[in-house]
């Protein structure tokens, strides 16, 4: 079985964040969102991967990823040279892909337990197609699945605008070859693209048996700043504290990772929190479900329930940081005028004065 990897697209609803960088590349628990993917695809024995790239961010998604043998993978770039639809995607990894099933993966998309049952459902059952479906009270704006009776699927919309059924339809697909004959067949959506969904739909109206897998662990789409931050705390809730780095006069409190060369001084951090490499935290607050990358400064200041990315410096502030996404080589620093509370996105190689 092979993996696909979906790692193109804009990523317009995490601007400013996405001019300077891939949205699939944007770090939880200081890590890309696309190595929980080829994680996930790797525990679940595919280790053939495809990673489709852009034009735009290819080049960097390839830097990070490279011949993927840290994570025990081989991968295979292609490039789709315009965003024309995940099916199109599809659609231009028929060579790699040939004759055998594949995993479908959507670079943004994160799911907590991993993926080894689905795996083994598709492997062991007769299935043409398998999607996930995840219940939520508006499914508004994603792919939405309606079900027969006896789990098989009947209907797929994209982002339906009347409620059809509370199944969201995730980022994580299984197909066996026939996908191909729907994606060379379907015609673009209203959006301009070839959509899965429609792909999906293919398949059913063919007759062919496609199936649904209903997730009860957690999932997100991390197209937006909340998304990042829920899966954020999805992560470090099960992460294992570890020391890595220095601690002089501080609190730690609650489980908390300093990575390699971290320095903590006169500072408290609870947990759970992640600090990066080489970053000082000093004569700080750190507050719970904080994420800060390597080469940080995070010094007389209070941050909490945040993702600051490498090389940002937080200095001299007099209002807590909260709920916030900060770019790379972003500064944030004191200036004159009163108090209050602030949310911030910032992108990379902002400069604020507060
Ligand atoms: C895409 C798919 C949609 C699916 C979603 C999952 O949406 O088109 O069917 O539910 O991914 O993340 P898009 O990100 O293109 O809005």
């Amino acid at each position: 079985m092979k993996g696909l990897v979906l790692s193109g697209g804009k990523g317009t609803r995490l601007r400013p964040l996405t001019y300077t960088g891939a949205k699939q590349l944007v770090p939880v628990a200081n890590k890309p969102i696309l190595f929980y993917a080829l994680e996930d695809l790797v525990e679940a024995g595919v280790s053939d991967i495809g990673i489709i790239i852009s034009p735009e961010t290819g080049e960097q998604v390839q830097q990070e990823t490279g011949d993927g043998a840290r994570f025990g993978a081989r991968l295979t770039y292609i490039l789709q040279p315009q965003p024309l639809g995940i099916a199109h995607g599809i659609k231009i990894a028929q060579d790699f892909v040939g004759a055998e099933p594949f995993i479908l993966f959507l670079g943004d998309n994160f799911i907590r337990g991993g993926i080894v049952p689905q795996v083994n459902a598709f492997r062991n059952e007769a299935m043409d197609a398998q999607i996930i479906l995840y219940e939520m009270q508006d499914p508004s704006s994603m792919g939405v699945a309606v079900l027969n009776g006896d789990g098989r699927v009947q209907r797929v919309v994209e982002k339906p605008k009347q409620f059809i059924s509370p199944y969201a339809v995730i980022g994580i697909y299984m197909f066996g070859p026939s996908v191909f004959d729907a994606v060379n067949n379907i015609k673009p959506s209203a959006r301009g693209e070839l959509e899965i969904t429609d792909t999906i739909q293919y398949l059913v109206d063919k007759g062919l048996n496609v199936r649904a897998h209903k997730l009860a662990d957690a999932w997100v789409d991390t197209g937006r700043i909340g998304d990042m931050l829920e899966a954020n705390r999805l992560v470090l809730d099960i992460m294992e504290s570890k020391n890595q780095g220095t601690v002089q006069d501080s609190i730690i409190e609650g489980r908390v990772i300093l990575e390699e060369g971290a320095r903590v001084v006169s500072s408290k951090i609870r947990g759970p929190a992640i600090i990066g490499k080489r970053t000082v935290v000093q004569n700080a607050f750190v507050g719970p479900y904080t994420s800060i990358h390597y080469d940080c400064v995070v010094s007389h200041c209070e941050i909490e329930h945040s993702i600051v990315l490498e090389q940002s410096c937080l200095e001299n502030l007099h209002t807590r940081i909260a709920d916030s996404l900060i770019g790379r080589n972003v500064q944030i620093k004191h200036a004159e005028g009163p108090t209050k509370t602030i949310r911030l996105m910032l992108g990379d190689f902002s400069q604020v004065g507060i």
